[in-house]
């Protein structure tokens, strides 16, 4: 069932939207080679808190941390580790929820550290690119799959693949809510787009396989192949005035 959003409630998740945001820009201007995986988890954890709000994955299923770092052939669920240093040429995916008055917002970026090879820019630029395709299509009553096709058709033009193992989400109250977003599909299929959908789109795309292990811990997907994966991804909601971006600066 899909709960549609109030203007105030939207307003709600624009506050905690603006908080993943600036949570993931902090991040992303204090990376450098030799941070750990769980020093950049504690400042997006403090940042957080400072806002007088809470981090959405924390306690989320049984999730330890604040953030997901994933890096290079790591896809989502990165979980962040004290051994676990960043290195030039590294690309460095940040998962963010935050949560404030009853309301969650979620984000990722994926950054690169120095010096990255050209296929990695390649991956990055194109995996913004989709989301921000999949988000120009989010218009009062076309289908959902117009969006998850958006995100595939310009992912396969440029010769890379959908991780099709992880979907987005509508998201409100909880984390996770209907609908599913999958980053593929075809454009006249799914749920009908209304005012007052929010929905958290995330593309996923590797250079390679699109399919993913699960690591021994139980959460971290890999991609199978074990070639690059990017991740990005915003909270946008439907308004009277069209699609807003909730977690974009
Ligand atoms: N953006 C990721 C998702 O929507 C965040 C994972 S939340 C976790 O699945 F708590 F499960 F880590
Ligand atoms: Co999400």
């Amino acid at each position: 069932m899909i709960i549609l959003k109030r203007p105030e409630e939207i307003e709600k998740i624009a506050v905690s939207g603006r908080i993943v945001g600036l949570a993931i820009q902090l991040a992303g201007e204090r990376l450098r080679p030799g941070v750990t995986t769980r020093e950049i988890d504690i400042w997006i954890e403090e940042f957080i808190r400072s806002q007088e709000a809470t981090p959405s994955f924390k306690g989320y299923r049984g999730y330890p941390y604040a953030s997901c770092i994933s890096l290079n052939e790591e896809v989502v669920h990165g979980m962040p580790a004290k051994n676990r240093r960043i290195k030039e040429g590294d690309i460095v995916s940040i998962d963010v929820g935050a949560f404030k008055d009853g309301y969650h917002a979620d984000a990722a970026r994926t950054f690169a550290i120095g010096e990255v090879s050209f296929e990695a820019k390649k991956l990055m630029e194109i995996t913004f690119q989709a989301l921000d395709k999949a988000i120009e299509q989010v218009t009062p009553k076309k289908p959902l799959g117009a969006v998850s096709h958006a995100i595939q058709a310009w992912v396969e033009r440029h010769g890379f693949s959908v991780i099709r193992d992880y979907v987005g989400h509508g998201i409100g109250k909880n984390l996770h809510e209907d609908p599913q977003i999958p980053n593929f599909g075809e454009p006249s299929n799914g749920t009908i787009l209304r005012e007052g959908m929010v929905l958290a789109i995330e593309p996923m795309v590797s250079v390679g396989d699109w399919r993913t292990d699960l690591l021994r811990n139980g959460w971290t997907a890999v991609t199978m192949d074990r070639s690059l994966s990017a991740h990005f991804e915003d909270t946008v909601a439907l308004c009277s005035n069209g699609v807003r971006n909730l977690t974009r600066l």
